[in-house]
């Protein structure tokens, strides 16, 4: 059995083929980084119109790597939720579109537990029940998982998302975009130390949420003082800006696996799985290796190329396909929120989370 699976939430348009016994046959991603980087951020018109002349040839691509032909297809699945609606419509007309022409199923993605199921397909162990961390450009969120499709909100931010945070320090600090990965290479030469950034919840062991626009601000006072600097104006040493970029990170580290391992604490699951952009992180991924050994918890972080955004995680359809959970064909774009499979399909929504990626 054959899967396509399509990619559109945010800026990357993503295709794979994948298989029953969860082989990937092909997979392509279209990175869009170049086209939103002088605006520091995803632009969502920009990045649907960049979708709408991508989709096609990265199908075509995919499925020459793959060496299926499209007749060899079994269903196409497609990530409907969360994201940005323009973007997201771009993948759901393309796989709506085939379902019609070769006569195959729809299967739904929620691209949030795609990016947690990134964690077992790379393992290739059973990771459920867990704790789910994503932390992307869109998301920091915190779920209990008790199966691949059993998706609980225990947690997330109030404000900005973790990924969020580090594009506009990173901004800020005039390290270009994306804003993780510059920040990284900064902080590596940094003091972790040396800037007292707030560190919000951290002591609310009853809270599993997450709130970074305070640590935004704190670190534009740092760098600034208050007012409307113009940024762009703004001379710091390399040091500074070292010192800035590891005691940020820091700072949004501490919080994130705080959070986390008192997730497992408040829940009672033995087994950690963390996703998305941010989890790429080389400071995050080492604080929780060493904190899952410290507590004895089982830990799967997603790896580098299934961390940012992709199609391949999307083989969580297979599971669908198993349970023989299809969608009708006028299945809608779900931009905004965070949805319980559990309540019927693409089913009905759960806990509000206004924040796309
Ligand atoms: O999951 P993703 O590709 O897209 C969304 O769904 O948002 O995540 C993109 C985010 C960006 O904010 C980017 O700055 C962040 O992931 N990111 C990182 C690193 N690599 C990517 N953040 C921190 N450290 C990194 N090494
Ligand atoms: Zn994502």
């Amino acid at each position: 059995m054959r899967i396509l699976t399509l990619e559109t939430t945010c800026d990357e348009t993503a295709a794979a083929v994948v298989t029953d016994r969860l082989e990937v046959l092909g997979a392509v991603v279209a990175s869009q980084d170049p086209l939103h980087q002088r605006f520091g951020g995803v632009v969502p018109e920009i990045a649907s119109r960049a979708h709408v002349e991508r989709i096609l040839p990265v199908i075509d691509e995919t499925l020459r790597r793959a060496g299926v032909g499209l007749g060899e297809l079994d269903a196409i699945a497609v990530a409907n939720t969360p994201g940005l609606a323009g973007s997201l419509l771009v993948g759901l007309v393309a796989a709506k579109t085939l379902c019609v022409a070769l006569d195959v199923p729809l299967i739904a993605v929620n691209h949030l537990q795609a990016h947690i199921y990134a964690c077992k397909l790379a393992s290739g162990e059973n990771v459920f029940p867990c704790v789910g961390l994503i932390v992307s450009g869109g998301h920091s969120s915190l779920y209990r998982c008790p199966g691949p499709l059993d998706f609980e909100l225990l947690g997330g931010t109030t404000d900005d998302a973790a990924g969020e945070a580090f594009d506009k320090v990173a901004a800020m600090l005039g390290l270009g975009y994306p804003g993780g990965p510059a920040i990284q290479r900064a902080a590596a030469r940094g003091n972790p130390s040396a800037f007292p950034f707030p560190r919000p919840f951290l002591q609310d062991r009853q809270r599993l949420d997450f709130s970074f626009s305070g640590l935004k601000t704190a670190v534009r006072y740092a760098i600034a003082g208050p007012g409307r600097p113009d940024f762009s104006q703004i001379r710091l040493t390399p040091e500074q800006t070292a010192d800035l970029a590891a005691s940020f990170q820091e700072a949004v580290v501490d919080c994130l696996v705080g959070k986390a391992f008192l997730a497992l604490e408040l829940t009672g699951e033995r087994t950690l799985c963390v996703g998305g952009g941010v989890a790429a992180n080389a400071r995050l991924r080492e604080r929780l290796q060493e904190e899952a050994q410290a507590k004895g918890v089982r830990l799967h972080i997603a790896p580098l190329r299934l961390c940012t955004d992709n199609a391949v995680m999307g083989a969580i359809a297979v599971e669908r396909y198993r349970a023989g959970r299809f969608e009708p064909l006028d299945l809608d774009a779900e931009p905004g929120l965070v949805r319980n499979p559990r309540a019927g399909g693409a089913g009905a929504a759960r806990a509000g989370e206004p924040v796309p990626g």
